[in-house]
């Protein structure tokens, strides 16, 4: 998984000079063997979940992109090849970091409905999360087309069209299921049988779900990449695409327009800045909560050499700063456009002040949010574990020998999105109204409480667990990293972190470490199986209910070397599970 300068990829690149995208398609339609999800070259790297998609990049940087144009390629490749986790109708956030060193942070997160109401998914006093998970009333507008056009514009050597020509290849030529595709469509099977075009496109003519390897024609997502290859986002704002979600819409009781889609906007926001024992970490800002609390948590930490304390400790400590961040998250984080999120949350004194509410003998309770606002002015459910710790969403990871960074983290939320593909348009539609909070205290798909910061309201934006992270030392870039899995996505970068720069591991241990996960509520302390007896029996010591889950999670990171290369590696657990019995 781990790869620097994989030979045999080089026979591909050879290919793709000479004969440009046919590599990418022929090894979708003859069912190549992945050649490696994380790559390497003399231009860049790129990491993503899927070989098609990390070669669909590398493709672009070989025919003279940089790291930006692969990581557009490679996402758009991805919403064709892992169609489940995401796809133009979802969102994205996109963290650049270019060659001169500006960074640019888009947020290209789904809005809600200019119809939509806080309570629109109560029903009989309580919210229905069939209903903000599933069907017409689930969607935001997707932001991600036009995140990526944005991307290419501001900061891509290629144009935009020439970035989706790989992702039209697959979905024209087709692609085998993998066991990880197959294993999602088997569980989403029932829903998606529900909507006429998801039963046509996904499912078997008898409604049963394609087995692994089946090859998967996507000829509709085709034609409308094409539609955006020609004429931008234009297509999908306000041209085809938004004309036929309308009519859908209209006919199956869905409150999002064109006129949404002719409105919405993706916004350059100020990246989240922090500094980690002398490390810059690059985060992103409201309405994701990741940049946030990952700062967070890493602050409160920080005081403790890590490096240094027994396993147990060290599990302790970052679990009891999680719970504070989740409890924080719950109550403060919302769209900033909407809501005050305090800038003090990562204020060092705020963090110290939390800071010292840890005990390293014992667990605290938590009853509620912290306060930063004294500051300065700047502004139980417990979910099925299943729901918690299934991947959802994607990252993708690419750098340049040129000093492009980039970290995309995009999504269609759950399995398939709200289920729904568009009628003649192969569109999977997200169902990121989930990530509202649909009613204080009712726990979304992950388990996650909210409160009035992110309660829904017309135009914004949903709170995001997604957290693209750039990382530099003394002005040099060092990392690009991100995750899926819900709100597992902040602790899973929160740890890789600390692994490869506190316990410095080679960044592929950095990733296949044990996780642990703490998000407030449920009040447990998430373990993965491989946990030590004995670091199990010293937590439970210390007062944490642990649970034990499967591996999880799925994390991409590229690093510069200390020999100024560049080491890509993607989540080892996802390839032991598809490769698995
Ligand atoms: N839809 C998952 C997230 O944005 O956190």
């Amino acid at each position: 998984m781990i790869l620097k300068h994989h030979p045999g990829w080089q026979g591909c690149l050879l290919l793709l000079f000479t004969l440009g995208w046919a590599c990418v398609s022929a090894l979708a339609e003859a069912g190549t063997p992945a050649q490696g999800e994380a790559q390497v070259s003399e231009r860049g790297a790129v990491a993503t979940v899927n070989a098609l998609a990390t070669q669909a990049g590398m493709a672009v940087l070989a025919k003279g992109g940089n790291a930006v144009d692969a990581a557009v390629a490679a996402a758009l490749a991805l919403g064709v090849v892992d169609g489940h986790n995401s796809g133009v109708g979802g969102g994205a956030f996109v963290l650049i970091r270019t060659s001169d060193g500006k960074l640019i942070a888009l947020d290209g997160r789904e809005t809600a409905p200019a119809k939509a109401t806080r309570d629109m998914f109560i029903r009989n006093g309580v919210a229905d999360t069939q209903l903000s998970q599933v069907g017409a009333l689930a969607s935001g507008v997707p932001g991600s087309v036009m995140a990526y056009e944005r991307a290419i514009a501001l900061a891509g050597a290629k144009s935009f069209s020439e970035v989706i020509q790989p992702s039209i290849a697959l979905a024209e030529k087709g692609f085998p299921l993998d066991r990880l595709y197959a294993t999602r469509l088997a569980n989403s099977a029932d829903r998606l049988a529900q909507f006429e075009d998801s039963r046509k496109v996904l499912l078997q003519p008898d409604g049963q779900p394609w087995p692994a390897g089946h090859i998967l024609i996507q000829q509709d997502l085709a034609t409308t990449l094409k539609g955006i290859a020609r004429d931008g986002s234009n297509f999908f704002y306000q041209g085809s695409f938004a004309q036929a979600l309308d009519s859908w819409m209209e006919g199956h009781g869905g409150l999002l327009s064109k006129d949404d889609f002719a409105q919405y906007q993706v916004i350059e926001r100020t990246p989240l800045l922090s500094d980690y024992r002398g490390v810059e970490i690059v985060g992103f800002p409201p309405p994701s909560s990741g940049g946030m609390h990952v700062a967070q948590i890493l602050g409160m930490v920080q005081g403790h050499n890590l490096g240094e304390l027994g396993e147990a400790e060290r599990y302790h400590l970052l679990g009891e700063a999680m719970k504070l961040a989740f409890a924080d998250r719950a109550y403060w984080l919302g769209d900033p456009d909407f809501t005050k999120v305090p800038a003090g949350l990562i204020d060092p004194a705020y963090l110290s002040r939390q800071a010292a509410r840890l005990d390293p003998a014992h667990v605290i309770t938590v009853e509620t949010h912290g306060d930063p606002t004294q500051l300065r002015s700047t502004s139980d459910a417990e979910k099925d574990a299943e729901d918690l710790f299934r991947k959802h969403t994607t990252h993708i990871a690419t750098a340049d020998y040129a000093g492009n960074w980039v970290a995309i983290t995009t999504t269609v939320n759950t399995d398939f999105g709200s289920k729904v593909i568009i009628p003649g348009t192969g569109v999977i539609m997200n169902n990121q109204m989930d990530d509202f909070s649909t009613q204080p205290g009712v726990p979304n798909a992950y388990g996650l409480v909210g409160a009035e910061a992110n309660s829904i309201q017309p135009g914004k934006r949903p709170l995001s667990s997604m957290s693209p992270t750039l990382v530099s030392k003394d002005g040099k870039p060092l990392m690009t990293l991100g995750a899926a899995g819900g709100p597992t996505i902040i602790t899973q970068v929160v740890q890789t972190l600390i692994n490869y720069l506190d316990l410095q591991l080679p960044l592929e241990q950095a990733l296949s470490k044990s996780r642990i996960h703490q998000q407030w509520r449920p009040d447990v302390l998430f373990i993965e199986a491989n946990l030590p007896a004995d670091t199990r029996k010293a937590l439970q010591q210390k007062g944490h209910l642990l649970k034990e889950m499967g591996p999880y999670g799925s994390t991409q990171a590229i690093a510069m070397g200390q020999d100024g290369k560049l080491i890509a590696v993607s989540e080892p657990r996802l390839k032991a599970r598809n490769e698995g019995p």
